[in-house]
């Protein structure tokens, strides 16, 4: 079974990216059934937002098929979503039917300045091989002053990430495989946690959390946009 499994991965993943989330869209839910960060994160920002939770507007960056918005709907009045794929969107919209979800490009978001008081983003920074900056750049200019960016350096997506997390199944090399010769783009190298963060507070961010020290665990970045100053 894991092998047919990761037969079809490995023939729908001869897509780009877009074409790859779309085709597994319907499978999505159970193929990443154990989602281990996605709880994680969900209290992790509760404890950041604090007492200014519920926001007026949250955005989730490469939302999918809603897997991690679900977690967070009470921590927003209006939570608004943005994904690449449409596939991804349709299962999204039928999960959250009061959501506000979007097709669009995070390197090019389709909101304008200072939109969203908190912006988050899970198990998609991977996907940005070498663009992290403008990743960063994109949710710093939608983001409010004061407000709260929260993203995971999500190593499931990655080669090197699986290489880190020491996996030695037939999964591990399946996944490898997957990666190595479609045409998703993902990391190859993980950046350091000191290059996430120098890119982070490049993009203009105080960081306030940053990865441990050896990137197996599961954790956060997270940076807020300061304050105009009086
Ligand atoms: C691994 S899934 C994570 C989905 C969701 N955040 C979750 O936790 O279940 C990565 C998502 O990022 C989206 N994505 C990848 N590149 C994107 C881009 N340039 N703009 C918008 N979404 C993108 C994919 O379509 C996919 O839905």
């Amino acid at each position: 079974m894991p092998l047919l499994k990761a037969a079809w991965l490995l023939f729908v993943a001869r897509r780009d990216t877009r074409g790859f989330y779309d085709s597994i869209a319907r499978q999505y839910d159970r193929l990443v059934a154990d989602q281990p960060g996605a709880a994680a994160a969900a209290s992790f920002l509760a404890e950041y937002l604090g007492p200014s939770a519920p926001v007026r507007r949250m955005l989730e960056l490469g939302c999918g098929t809603g897997l991690f918005s679900r977690l967070v709907t009470i921590l927003a009045r209006d939570l608004h979503g943005v994904d690449l794929s449409m596939g991804q969107l349709r299962e999204a919209r039928a999960r959250l039917p009061d959501a506000h979800l979007v097709q669009g490009d995070i390197l090019h978001l389709p909101y304008r300045d200072a939109s969203f008081e908190a912006v988050i983003s899970l198990e998609v920074l991977p996907h940005f091989p070498r663009q992290e900056h403008r990743f960063f750049a994109e949710s710093f200019r939608v983001l409010a002053p004061g407000g709260l960016f929260l993203v995971d350096p999500a190593w499931t997506f990655s080669v090197a990430g699986l290489r880190r997390r020491r996996a030695s199944s037939l999964g591990f090399f399946a996944r490898m495989a997957l990666l190595r010769l479609t045409n998703i783009t993902a990391w190859e190298r993980v950046p350091s946690s000191e290059e996430l963060v120098a890119s982070l507070a490049d993009a203009g961010f105080q960081v306030t959390a940053c990865p441990s020290a050896d990137g197996r665990q599961r954790t956060f970045l997270v940076g807020r946009k300061a304050l105009p100053a009086r």
